[in-house]
């Protein structure tokens, strides 16, 4: 991570306009960034649960001046990984600062945290773990020592991650889910909501259930 991705003061950019995009807005300004609005991919397809945006990528070109950094508000692994490559080529001067909301209880002094990471309010963790670039935990997630959070990886509210398990890059746990100890999710998997992972999940499948199953 470069020192303008370390978490200074600034003016920050959510890209999108859901619920996700609102929630970084509010750990932004929890931390003291100033959040100069929403920016999405196309914003002609706004939805019924979105809020007013900037624009889309074009405002970003035309306002280069008016922000210093961007924030992923995206919850979606896939869209992370694209929106984040393509923005970081786009606008290579910009920082993404990572976030970590002040009531997070986590061994700060050995963890690795990589650029643009984003782990909500009341998440309680220990020690030794690995946030890679762009990942994003959730609220109220459980994080047990040495685990290990993917490029673009998102675990969504209360799930619980055992110690020792890494989940590889553009996977997703959903919400209330649990990863037991020492287990690995493989690349661009997804484990429902709510199920109980008690083996390896093999790349590019999804789990459901509990025990969580195979369901494609
Ligand atoms: C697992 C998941 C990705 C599957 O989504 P999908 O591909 O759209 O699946 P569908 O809704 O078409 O469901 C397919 C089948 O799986 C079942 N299923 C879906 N999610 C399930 C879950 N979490 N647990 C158990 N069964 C589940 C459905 O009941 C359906 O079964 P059926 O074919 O017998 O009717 C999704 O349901 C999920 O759990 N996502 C996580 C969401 C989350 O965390 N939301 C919080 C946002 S903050």
């Amino acid at each position: 991570m470069q020192d303008r991705d370390r978490g200074v003061a600034q003016r920050v950019v959510v890209i999108g306009a859901g619920g996700q995009a609102r929630d970084t807005k509010w750990l932004l300004e929890e931390l003291g960034h100033e959040v100069v609005g929403f920016v999405v991919t196309d914003a002609s397809r706004l939805g019924p649960h979105d809020s007013p945006v900037l624009g889309d990528y074009a405002w970003l070109d035309a306002h280069r001046e008016a922000f210093d950094g961007l924030a992923l508000g995206i919850g979606t692994p896939k869209w992370r990984l694209k929106v984040a490559g393509e923005l970081s080529e786009r606008l290579p001067e910009k920082a993404w600062p990572s976030l970590v909301h002040p009531r997070v209880e986590l061994d700060r002094s050995s963890m690795r945290i990589g650029r643009g990471v984003m782990i909500g309010a009341g998440c309680v963790g220990s020690v030794n773990l690995v946030f890679e670039d762009f990942c994003l935990v959730n609220l109220g997630v459980t994080l047990g020592h040495e685990s290990v959070f993917g490029r673009g990886s998102v675990v969504n509210h209360n799930a619980a991650i055992a110690g020792g398990v890494v989940l590889e890059e553009g996977v997703l746990v959903g919400s209330g889910a649990a990863v037991l100890q020492y287990l690995r999710v493989g690349e661009g998997s997804t484990v429902g909501a709510g199920a109980v992972v008690t083996k390896d999940v093999p790349a590019g499948e999804t789990w459901v259930g509990v025990p969580a199953q195979r369901l494609r």
